[in-house]
């Protein structure tokens, strides 16, 4: 896959799941690309030697994602290899939906459940519990459905007693552990993971990837003919 051709990502499918039959598309990308404008200020002795004359900011085109086509079927695990900067991130947040491609489309069907940045989606006033119950509410699941999921979710996290302290004071460590548990836990029909899990440890690094392996295989989605929906320009 052509990102930026100074700096190109791959797109690698874990062998595990190359095996799995064809399944429906679950994310189809269509020719997207992604521009920044960077805006790159004078330094203030700058700006005081021209008094303030505007004319001089630079303004630079960027061009994070050029030209991305791809699909991703449900049931099979995917990783962008890249190196910094190849735009990996960039593409999970237009899949995810969190930034618009400037031109193609992103089309993707069924729940996402995103953990991209570290403490996104968690209020720091609230405790783990009260997190746990607000992310499952927001991923669609009622009060029921999480308080019976409630104890697979604290002991897949490790988060112990801790769940009843506000997470302002949760290590990075322990922020991952309980978004994770949660994102699993409310069987999300794609999961979008970036370097987030970088920060647990080893065990842990490893627990959740056995996670991911476990999920089923291409489950059939309840209208599989349906169009995919599209955003995008
Ligand atoms: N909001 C933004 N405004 C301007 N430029 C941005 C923005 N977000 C990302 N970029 C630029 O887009 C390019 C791709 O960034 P991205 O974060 O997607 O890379 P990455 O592959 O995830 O890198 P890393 O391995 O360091 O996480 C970088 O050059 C970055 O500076
Ligand atoms: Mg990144």
């Amino acid at each position: 896959m052509t990102i930026n051709s100074e700096n190109p990502m791959t797109l690698v499918e874990d062998e595990e799941t190359l095996s799995v039959p064809s399944t429906p598309d679950i994310v189809v990308i269509d020719n997207v690309s992604k521009r920044f404008v960077l805006r790159k200020d004078n330094s203030l002795k700058e700006r005081l030697v021209t008094f303030g004359r505007s004319g001089r900011r630079h303004r630079e085109i960027f061009w994070a994602l050029q030209n991305v086509s791809t699909t991703i079927q449900a049931g099979h695990t995917v990783a962008l290899i890249g190196h910094n900067g190849s735009g990996k991130s960039t593409l999970l947040k237009v899949i995810g939906g969190i930034l618009d491609p400037t031109s193609g489309q992103v089309s993707r069907r069924g729940r996402i459940a995103a953990l991209l940045e570290l403490g996104a989606g968690f209020h720091p006033d609230l405790t783990g519990r009260e997190n746990v119950f607000l992310n499952a509410s927001i991923m669609g699941l009622s009060r029921q459905e999480t308080e019976d999921q409630f104890e697979d979710i604290l002991s897949f996290s490790g988060i112990g007693e801790f769940i009843d302290t506000q997470v302002k004071f949760y290590s990075s460590g322990m922020y991952v552990r309980l978004a994770f548990a949660v994102a699993v836990h409310t069987n999300p029909d794609l999961l979008l993971v970036d370097e987030v899990l970088a920060v647990g440890d080893e065990a842990f690094q490893r627990k959740c990837l056995d996670k991911i392996r476990s999920f089923p295989g291409g489950r059939p989605h309840d209208h599989p003919r349906d169009p995919l929906p599209r955003t995008g320009h």
